[in-house]
């Protein structure tokens, strides 16, 4: 049977569903070239601020056979150094996703000035992070709901919110996914990549008494197998708000084929790889590929559109339900 993972975010056509997440091995032109040479469908860049950074002290990322935790700080190189690599990564053929962050009290005018630099450069999409958990004294824009909306507002006023991605926090109340649902309508957004990491938790390694990592007290913002629950909520709450107008990007906990089968059941229209990406490298694309194409071959499912969206509510029991 011939299976495929093609995929359309918002009029970019992906000839596989599998993204690296913005974050882990993707700041230089390196690693960008080396994401360009593998399966993956798309070459995301690291998030971008105007100024280069160089992050927060070391170490600042751990990892264990349940995930990750991260306080990186958001080291990398400028936006200007990556509109340049823009043109040498399309020669690739993969279509070129870049991560914009403005900080500080002119944040919104900054994510304006770098997105429109990245799609003067030939960026097919922007992602506008709103949800970076790890910068000292400066909350994920992304929970504070008139911030996210300025800074869409003004972005909105100048390029076409169809390209763009906003990146958002896990959310946990239905409140909240409804009110940022409400602006990604209202902007008429084209796609949305959640999650995030889950900002803020800690690790502790009990033998030595300490915290796992150096920045912020050891807090962190964790992902892998810790998060795929609430990613999972995340896909499948913003895709019932928002149906299929909005293109959704899940993000969270993906290791193997079936992670991936299970968010694109939820609503994802691709999925985006962090934790696994960072410990395996750009192979994990094509194991990837594999897996979810043997997944959908055992159910007969040819295309992504087959099972899309489709997760059904409970009815019946199955191994691990309890009769409590
Ligand atoms: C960083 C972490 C994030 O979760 C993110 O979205 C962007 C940057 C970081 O610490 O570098």
């Amino acid at each position: 049977m011939k299976i495929s993972l093609e995929a359309d975010i918002c009029g970019t056509r992906i000839k596989n569903c599998f993204l690296n997440a913005s974050g882990p091995r993707d700041a230089s032109l390196a690693e960008l070239e080396e994401i360009a040479s593998s399966k993956a469908g798309a070459i995301v860049t690291k998030t971008a601020t105007i100024d280069p950074r160089d992050g927060n002290p070391k170490p600042r990322y751990f990892e264990n056979s349940n995930g990750s935790l991260n306080s990186m700080g958001l080291p990398n190189l400028g936006y200007k150094e990556y509109v340049k690599m823009v043109p040498l990564l399309k020669k690739s053929g993969k279509p070129v996703i870049c991560s914009a962050l403005g900080m500080g009290e002119k944040s919104a005018e900054h994510f304006l000035e770098i997105a429109k630099a990245f799609f003067s450069a030939g960026a097919d999409l922007v992602e506008l992070n709103l949800s970076c958990p790890n910068v000292v004294g400066k909350p994920q824009a992304g929970y504070d709901f008139e911030t996210t909306e300025r800074i869409i507002k003004t972005v909105c006023a100048e390029l076409d919110s169809s390209k763009l991605i906003i990146k958002l926090p896990p959310y946990f109340d239905f409140c909240h996914f409804e009110q940022a649902a409400g602006i990604i309508k209202d902007y008429k957004i084209g796609s949305i990549a959640c999650i995030n990491s889950i900002g803020n938790a800690l690790i502790v390694d009990s033998e030595n008494e300490q915290a796992v990592i150096s920045p912020k007290g050891g807090f962190g913002g964790i992902g892998g197998k810790f998060v795929k629950p609430t990613a999972l909520a995340n896909v499948r709450k913003f895709y019932e708000l928002l149906g299929k107008n909005v293109c959704i990007i899940g993000i969270g906990g993906i290791e193997n084929g079936t992670d991936a089968f299970e968010h694109i059941l939820c609503g994802a229209t691709a999925v985006g790889i962090g934790t696994a990406f960072m410990k395996e490298g750009p192979a994990c694309f094509a194991r990837l590929e594999s897996e979810l194409k043997a997944v959908m071959e055992k159910k007969k499912y040819s295309s992504l559109d087959d099972f899309r969206g489709k997760l059904k509510t409970f009815s019946k029991e199955i191994k691990g339900t309890k009769d409590y």
